[in-house]
């Protein structure tokens, strides 16, 4: 356990231009994708975070070799015959996508494999994935619907399934057993998720049929390996957007940043609260948008955020809950249950900002948050109940907060921006031990 930092707000304005770790999601992928295409796939940038070092460490226990130079990792696919033939465990730490994702990867492969995290991993459901994947024929045994999650590897038949969840990872998980199993796959979801699998899949040399609200792939097809750069990871850039809005006088240039827009929802909630964030070069490399971002401090007001909004800012909503503290007015959050699943339950985390000033109140699905206007937030302390996204987003409440916020349990921001509070502190804040 490291010590509880204190975050408070700097003197000036934050200010400065910096890259961002890549992106997780793809990372993801790409090493999971890498696995089982033909051939050496190269990441470019693949970020150092826990998350994806679980994912690494997953597809070489399933016999893919991964060599690392110099941030760049070179990974020996195995083609279709990826996975071992004996009984494989496989620590997915505290990543949801690993365990989800790497289900749906192994249910086509020979061996038997047992996957299973940390406690907040294991709390959170899985047989949103485990029901598709019998519907395919798959022997998938849960803990009572949780992790360790078993699944014992055969021949799979495609599926047309409509998912109750617009999931990213249950939409990847059942189009990856798709990938090796015989005749078509169809996922529909209710809202569309996160598209990068989609996207690498045609990359990767793929055959893949995306219509609004659904995507079919055919099964037995063989991937190519290929280079992969991946861009900087947009969510976390999320938390230095609202810092740089929220502290006055800062001018912040992010570089290199993913946006694929099924990920950029905040950034139309943040324009619509006021906010002013350009971006330049906007380019696609290996199938994905990316550009620079420049943000520029501002005043923001109130706003809906609608359930229909809810998935292409899931992950930002948290931060998005600080923008709403400052900003002048009501800003309403709906159809965001999802949120009580996540690595905590963050709806339950972000009540740790009502000692702080801000008066919120939660709902099953979403918040009510009242803003201060732009005056600054009481000091305080909280626990991140080990949750990454919570102790970024209440870091950046720190820069606004008289005093500073403390943050109990800093080290869990490793999980997907190690470096975050260096980086705070490069950009002028003030970030102390205590
Ligand atoms: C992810 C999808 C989302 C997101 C998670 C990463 C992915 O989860 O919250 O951080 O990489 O597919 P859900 O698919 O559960 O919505």
């Amino acid at each position: 356990m490291s010590r509880p930092v204190r975050v408070a707000p700097p003197r000036a304005g934050l200010s400065g231009g910096l890259d961002l770790p890549g992106d997780k999601s793809i990372a993801h992928r790409a090493l999971l994708l890498g696995a089982l295409a033909e051939g050496t796939t190269v990441v470019r940038g693949v970020p150092g975070g826990a998350d994806v070092q679980a994912t690494r460490a997953a597809v070489q226990r399933l016999g893919a070799h991964v060599r690392e130079e110099e941030g760049t990792l070179h990974i020996e696919g195995q083609g279709a015959g990826l996975g071992v033939a004996d009984r494989v465990a496989i620590d997915c730490a505290n990543s949801g996508t690993t365990m989800r994702l790497g289900a749906g990867l192994v249910a086509g492969g020979p061996g038997t494999v047992v996957l299973d995290g940390d406690a907040s991993l294991r709390r959170r459901p899985m047989e949103r994935v485990a029901e598709p994947l019998r519907a395919m024929h798959a022997v998938v045994e849960t803990t009572a619907g949780r992790a360790p999650v078993t699944v014992r590897g055969g021949s799979l038949l495609g599926v047309d399934w409509r998912s109750p969840v617009a999931s990213a990872q249950v939409k990847s998980a059942i189009l990856f057993a798709g990938l090796r199993a015989r005749g078509t796959t169809t996922v529909r979801e209710p809202l569309p998720s996160r598209d990068h699998t989609e996207r690498l899949l045609a990359y990767l040399g793929a055959r893949i049929e995306c219509r609004p609200g659904m995507v079919t792939v055919a099964g037995g097809q063989r991937l190519r390996a290929a280079a992969i750069p991946l861009p900087g990871d947009v969510s976390s850039a999320a938390f230095l957007v609202v810092a740089g809005l929220l502290v006055p006088g800062s001018t912040l240039r992010l570089r290199d940043v993913g946006l694929n827009p099924t990920r950029t929802g905040f950034l139309a909630i943040l324009r619509r609260m006021g906010a002013s964030v350009d971006v330049i070069d906007p380019h696609d490399a290996a199938g994905e948008p990316r550009g620079e971002l420049h943000v520029r401090a501002a005043t923001l007001h109130g706003t809906t955020i609608t359930p229909e909004e809810v998935p292409a800012a899931i992950d930002e909503l948290p931060i998005l809950a600080v923008a709403a503290a400052l900003a002048e007015g009501e800003t309403v959050l709906r159809g965001a249950s999802e949120l009580r699943v996540k690595e905590s339950d963050r709806i339950a985390a972000l009540e740790q900002l009502r000692p702080l000033g801000v008066t919120l109140q939660t709902t099953p699905d979403g918040f009510v948050i009242r803003g201060t206007g732009g005056r600054r937030l009481r000091g305080g302390r909280i626990d991140a109940g080990g949750d990454h996204r919570v102790a970024m987003a209440f870091a950046v409440a720190g820069l606004v907060a008289d005093g500073g916020v403390e943050i109990r349990d800093p080290e869990c921001v490793d999980v997907s921006f190690p470096g975050f509070f260096t980086r705070l502190v490069e950009l002028g804040a003030e970030v102390t031990p205590r």
